[in-house]
């Protein structure tokens, strides 16, 4: 079925998983609350395709950073499918989602979470180099990535010496230095001012571009939703359709949970 139009969908049936680096069928997500449990996510199904955006909006506590752990295979879904570039990881162990994390998902939360005494260049190299790989390739590697994210002139800075909008961006090359098929952002400019914000979401949006990864970013800031491809209204652990009059920027006479906020990618089957 063609993608084209509307990339993500709410109906897993009618998501090619094989093709689409990450899927998310049916999932529900329970934590264990007192007696009984509370359910954080209620039978969502999510599809992002290579190359496109998606927007996670919903208010505080309706379940969006626990979609992104479900789908960062960070935590185990109750039941339901996390399908990541076509492989199911309900059957993998533990020690096997933890290499498919590390080859195929970029992480990116709020706060950059970087080594005090590390400069930039050293905080890309360093994950790189456990996993194996030769210290050289990753120093051009990383070097490389940090002047993508316009940080050619701040390898050598430890964080200190940063601003936060940069910090960030040493977070976000960090994230690409396994060649991740599927990035997913977790209110990447809570902690930053509105220029910066905008500079950060524009950065997302280019790499997504030029890395071709599917994105699934949750924020709070609605004007940068138009960026994105499409947009997911999280409430009370389920997708809704977003209603008239929610606080979002999204448009009425726009129905189902998943609105598509600019052409997709062409040719997403
Ligand atoms: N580790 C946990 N144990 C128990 N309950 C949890 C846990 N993590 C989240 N929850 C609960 O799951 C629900 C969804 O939380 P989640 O953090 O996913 O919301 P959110 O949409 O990201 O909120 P916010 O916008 O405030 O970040 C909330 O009711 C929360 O209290
Ligand atoms: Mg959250």
């Amino acid at each position: 079925m063609s993608l084209s139009s509307a990339p993500v969908t709410s109906r897993p049936g009618s998501v090619t998983g094989a093709a689409l680096p990450l899927v998310l069928g049916n999932v529900t997500l329970e934590y264990p609350d007192g007696g009984g449990t509370i359910k954080a996510l209620d039978n969502v199904s999510l599809g992002a395709a290579a190359g496109q955006m998606v927007s996670l909006v919903g208010p505080s506590g309706s379940g969006k950073s626990s979609l992104l752990a479900v789908a960062a295979t960070l935590v185990r879904p109750t039941c339901g499918q996390v399908v990541i570039d076509g492989i199911t990881t309900a059957d993998l162990k533990d020690a096997e989602l933890t290499a498919l994390r590390r080859d195929k998902v970029g992480i990116i939360f709020q706060q950059p979470n970087l080594l005090a005494s590390l400069t930039a260049v050293e905080q890309l190299m360093i994950g790189h180099h456990l996993r194996g790989r030769p210290l050289r390739a990753a120093r051009s590697r990383a070097l490389e990535l940090l002047g993508l994210v316009g940080l050619d002139a701040s390898a050598q800075k430890r964080p200190h010496q940063l601003s936060g909008g940069q910090r960030q961006r040493v977070n976000i090359a960090r994230a690409l230095m396994g060649s991740p098929k599927v990035l997913l952002v977790d209110e990447p400019t809570a902690a930053l001012d509105h220029e910066r914000s905008a500079s950060i979401v524009g950065l997302l949006r280019r790499v997504t571009d030029e890395f071709r990864v599917a994105t699934v970013m949750v924020t709070h800031d609605t004007e940068f939703v138009p960026l994105t491809d499409a947009v997911a209204v999280m409430r009370d652990g389920g997708l809704t359709a977003p209603s008239t009059g929610h606080n979002t920027s999204i448009s009425e006479g726009q129905v189902g949970p998943f609105v598509p906020t600019r052409e997709g990618p062409a040719g997403v089957n």
